[in-house]
């Protein structure tokens, strides 16, 4: 299984099939899915046999995880990584429910999971991979200091994949953690 995750707001735990209806209500958001090349679900059932059947923590000991407001535990969404299998990397997402966007919580998020991903699993290298449109979600990889590589094209979108190694994570979070104590 794969470890909960603590942040000064958040609780981020392995996605439960208490997650189901969730899940249901943020992907019925247009807007939320809009750069995610993902419809909606077309019902609970679907949800339910994507939970039952996600293998990436048993696989690679990673996966997409649940934010949970740590104080209340309400649900907000979900943040951490994926092993894509075709493109042979391990890539950072994030999907929150649209009235906690624009408070930080993909960031505070993401940091926990490239420690996970870096200082616990010892990984080299993670990727973000996002639609050009994306500002929010770019904005969120630059702020944790990933790098341009490339342009690529997916669901008719136009993309871009940024990148982290561990020695430029070491060196960025340092420099993330004395700004927000500054
Ligand atoms: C992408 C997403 C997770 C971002 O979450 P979030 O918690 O709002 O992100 P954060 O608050 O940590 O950071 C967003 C940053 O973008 C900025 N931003 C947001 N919209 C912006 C815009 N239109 N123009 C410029 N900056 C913008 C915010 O001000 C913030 O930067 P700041 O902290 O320097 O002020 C959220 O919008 C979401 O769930 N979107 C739908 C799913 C999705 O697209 N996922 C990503 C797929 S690659």
């Amino acid at each position: 299984m794969i470890p909960d995750l603590f942040t000064s707001r958040l609780l981020l735990r392995a996605i439960s099939l208490d997650d189901a209806q969730n899940m249901f209500n943020m992907n019925a958001d247009p807007a939320v899915v809009r750069y995610t090349g993902n419809k909606g679900y077309k019902n609970i059932e679907e949800v339910v046999e994507f939970i039952s059947t996600y293998d990436q923590y048993e696989k690679y000991k990673q996966g997409r995880m649940t934010i949970l407001d740590k104080s209340t535990g309400e649900y907000i969404g979900w943040c951490g990584l994926k092993f894509l299998e075709d493109i042979n990397e391990t890539d950072l997402g994030y999907r929150l429910l649209q009235k906690y966007w624009g408070k930080g919580i993909a960031t505070e998020s993401s940091i926990a999971v490239l420690d996970y991903g870096f200082l616990t699993l010892g990984l080299k290298r993670i990727v973000g991979r996002v639609v050009q449109e994306n500002i929010s979600s770019l904005n969120v990889l630059k702020k944790l200091g990933m790098k341009f590589e490339k342009k690529f094209e997916a669901h008719g979108y136009q993309c871009e994949q940024y990148f982290l190694e561990g020695q430029m994570w070491q060196e960025h979070r340092e420099k993330l953690i004395e700004k927000k104590f500054d």
